[in-house]
């Protein structure tokens, strides 16, 4: 569905039944934060696995509030009827209307987007956002979601914003701990030590959907070739997940820096994103790739230490990288 499509969609369906027009001043609030995926992206697109770590202190709070007609949005990046908003505000749009239908409830909406996820830096902006409306809305109709249901509704948010989603996303920025995702699923991650990343902004942003058609570009061009490397990030998926069970962040990082290597095959990583990890590598970073999209946003790069998290952070901002931030995934 377009932008107008969805809006005409929301203000055409004003019941007189409609709970939320009986309780107007409700306000429904929905939260979901940052992902970033150790190991597995692009091809998890293809159906391999994948390993994604909760970035708890970057995230995204939405509130709605029903509004006689129309849907006004209200975020940093654009303020109006969502109607005109730009495309970025997709996931936003789509995601309202998507649970409006689920939940039952037919008016018009007012959302409100605080933010402090940086969006096209691979963190999961579009379905943290697209998950926060839709915990929102469910909020505001009183409706338990299950994580399915919220998961459709994400999908369907994120086709609308890079094409062909893998679903990894949509899982990981409501996933309290970290995952391992196939085809749709989830499983919990052991983690037999606490361990602790750098993620590192190298300033530029990176499309999604671009980098996911080039990868399918050259899959088209050299299927065997393509599928050969999608089979070796699939065993460094499988060996990562092993390693970070075991604690040890010296093998988990050889198949970061390994699975970096392919991925910049892939034509996904670029120059700055190859200075910054070679940054981390000479800072004494036990392993350290691009994650997301690619092709710009941010590089996840293991710390031995909190402290040394805070020597690595130094380090890729001397060489380049425009902000930082630094999580520790607990053992679990
Ligand atoms: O750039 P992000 O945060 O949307 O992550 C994309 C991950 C890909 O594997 C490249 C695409 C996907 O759908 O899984």
């Amino acid at each position: 569905m377009t932008d107008q499509a969805a809006t005409r969609h929301l203000s055409s369906q004003r019941g007189t039944d409609d709970p939320a027009r009986r309780r107007p001043d409700a306000t429904g609030t929905g939260y979901a934060h940052a992902k970033a995926i150790l190991l597995g992206e692009h091809a998890v697109v293809y159906g391999t696995p994948a390993l994604a770590v909760p970035v708890h202190g970057l995230g995204v709070e939405a509130r709605v509030r029903p509004a006689a007609e129309g849907v006004h949005v209200d975020s940093e990046l654009f303020a109006g009827d969502a109607a005109t908003a730009p495309g970025l505000l997709r996931p936003v749009v789509t995601a309202l209307s998507a649970a409006l239908d689920l939940v039952g409830l037919a008016s018009g909406a007012q959302v409100r987007i605080l933010s402090s996820l940086p969006h096209e830096r691979g963190l999961g902006s579009s379905a943290a956002v697209a998950a926060a409306v839709t915990r929102a809305v469910a909020d505001l109709a009183s409706v338990e979601l299950g994580p399915d249901a919220l998961y459709k509704v994400v999908q369907e948010a994120e086709r609308h914003s890079h094409g062909n989603p893998s679903g990894l996303d949509a899982r990981a920025v409501v996933a309290d701990t970290p995952i391992r995702f196939q085809r749709g699923r989830v499983a919990p991650l052991e983690v037999g030590a606490a361990t602790t990343f750098v993620l590192a902004d190298s300033g530029g942003a990176g499309s999604t959907a671009l980098a996911v058609a080039g990868v399918r570009a050259r899959l088209d061009a050299d299927r065997p070739g393509v599928e050969r490397v999608f089979a070796r990030i699939a065993e460094l998926v499988e060996d990562g997940a092993v390693r970070l069970a075991r604690g040890d962040v010296a093998a988990l990082g050889e198949a970061m820096t390994e699975d970096h290597r392919l991925l910049a095959g892939l034509g996904v990583s670029n120059e700055t994103l190859d200075r910054l990890v070679a940054a981390a590598l000479a800072a004494g970073s036990a392993g350290a790739k691009l994650t997301g999209g690619g092709q710009g946003g941010c590089v996840i790069a293991l710390a031995g230490s909190e402290e040394h998290a805070d020597e690595l952070a130094t380090a890729l901002r001397g060489a380049g990288a425009a902000r930082s931030w630094t999580t520790t995934v607990p053992a679990a």
